[in-house]
């Protein structure tokens, strides 16, 4: 077993008294987080020890898609000749069989109660004239239940093509044609049963690693329809081709939703490494496999841009909840809760605890391993004095503050904002 402890987040050791909390409060967001990427088959993952990762995101090469057939091929040369026979379910059997070790690796480091999240799409394809649906999820489902885990509800990406070529088969004719493919699924299965959190070091991490109310609510929905294209562009655009990046917002929800802060996540299809700048920008470790080293510039290369990319992510989803509470506010709703570190309001208790640790800084601590630091504190933009809230909800709940509230959306003019002080 090598190198892993790097992988370690700063924990600190406490006891559960309140002193020592207000200690580890203070200290759980001097984060610090790493990344390793091995240059390898993920078939034989040796580099990791059994049950040490708390979630794998991934999505492999999708069997029968024509653009992963030489990948195939390189591991199981028997597959050309399938295809070159016409024997389509041949080739889709054999290609799955090369992905089935690397579902038994991902069961084997993962911890009892971690999630694994698989992104895949099937395939149609014509061989040898016949026009067939080769459905990946439910071949990978099957498999991944046969070892061992449970399945929950999987979540359908819905990726909308506007290409007017799209349809396929006897155009407006009856009975000869197929309807378009424009969704891919992320499997969500998970080993053993639910994840503990035990001590109270644990307890508090899961509280600030929490999500906001309205997110969630997006989030945990079984359809994404809202997931944009990946927003870098490479200096050798043929590399994000040819690795078929999926859009950094997809491994980033993931993470969010599925681990916490300082937890290893794992990617055995690492491509250009966009489960890495998630986790970076999430405060998580990642360990990567990815069987073709010529990425290693491109992944390299991404890993200067993702400082503000995540800043920009992070002041996103902060913007974000501040127009929720506004549009909330403005409706005559009230909040219960405040969260601690950015004393604005929150929907549940759950959220009191929320902070998103600022990434400071990524660097390159050695050959293929980068290491990324955090902020401790909350943001000044999004941070508000202690009182203010209570005060305005308050007097947003007076008679006249209502009725002047009333006549100020009549007359279209902006409605009482919160002041970000900062
Ligand atoms: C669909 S891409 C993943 C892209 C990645 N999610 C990203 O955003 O960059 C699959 C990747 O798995 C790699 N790969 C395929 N078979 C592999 C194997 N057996 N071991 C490690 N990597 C493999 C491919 O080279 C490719 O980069």
């Amino acid at each position: 077993m090598c190198d892993l402890r790097l992988l370690k987040v700063h924990k600190v050791n406490i006891k559960d008294s309140p002193e020592t909390m207000d200690r580890f409060k203070n200290r759980i967001s001097t984060l610090q987080t790493t990344y390793k990427i091995y240059y390898q088959n993920s078939n034989a993952m040796q580099s990791v020890a059994s049950n040490s990762v708390d979630l794998v995101v991934t999505s492999p090469p999708y069997p029968m898609i024509a653009m992963w057939d030489e990948m195939f091929i390189k591991q199981d040369p028997a597959i050309q000749k399938a295809l070159d026979n016409g024997m389509g379910y041949d080739a889709f059997k054999r290609m799955h069989k090369t992905l089935d070790e690397i579902w038994n690796e991902c069961y084997r480091i993962l911890k009892n109660g971690a999630f694994a999240c698989i992104n895949i799409g099937d395939a149609t394809r014509t061989v040898n004239g016949n026009f067939m649906l080769y459905p990946n999820h439910s071949r990978i489902l099957q498999h991944l239940l046969e070892i061992g885990f449970t399945s929950l509800p999987a979540i359908l990406w819905r990726k909308q093509t506007n290409a007017p070529n799209k349809f396929m088969g006897s155009g407006m004719l009856p009975a000869g044609a197929y309807v378009t493919l424009e969704h891919e699924y992320i499997l969500i299965v998970r080993k053993g049963g639910k994840r503990e959190f035990i001590t109270a070091q644990e307890k508090h991490n899961r509280h600030a690693s929490a999500l906001f109310w309205e997110e969630r609510n997006t989030w945990f929905s079984d359809v994404w329809m809202d997931l944009k294209g990946t927003t870098q562009k490479l200096r050798d655009d043929t590399v994000r081709i040819r690795s078929a990046a999926y859009p950094f917002e997809l491994p980033f929800r993931l993470i969010n939703m599925y681990s916490v802060k300082g937890d290893l996540v794992a990617d055995p299809f690492f491509g250009i490494g966009t489960t890495m700048l998630a986790g970076m920008a999430a405060g998580r470790n990642t360990v990567g496999f990815e069987i073709e080293p010529e990425f290693s510039d491109a992944i390299h290369d991404r890993t200067r841009d993702i400082v503000n990319i995540a800043g920009q992510r992070t002041s996103d989803r902060l913007d974000r909840h501040i127009e929720f509470v506004n549009t909330r506010i403005e409706n005559g709703r009230t909040f219960k809760h405040i969260n601690e570190n950015y004393n604005f309001p929150v929907v549940t208790n759950q959220e009191k605890k929320l902070l998103l640790n600022r990434l400071k800084a990524v660097s390159k601590i050695e050959k293929n391993t980068y290491e990324a630091v955090y902020s401790q504190t909350s943001q000044p933009k999004f941070s508000f004095a202690p009182e203010t809230f209570t005060a305005l909800q308050a007097s947003s709940s007076r008679p006249q503050a209502k009725a002047k509230k009333k006549q100020l959306k009549k007359s279209s003019l902006a409605p009482v904002q919160l002041k970000l002080l900062g």
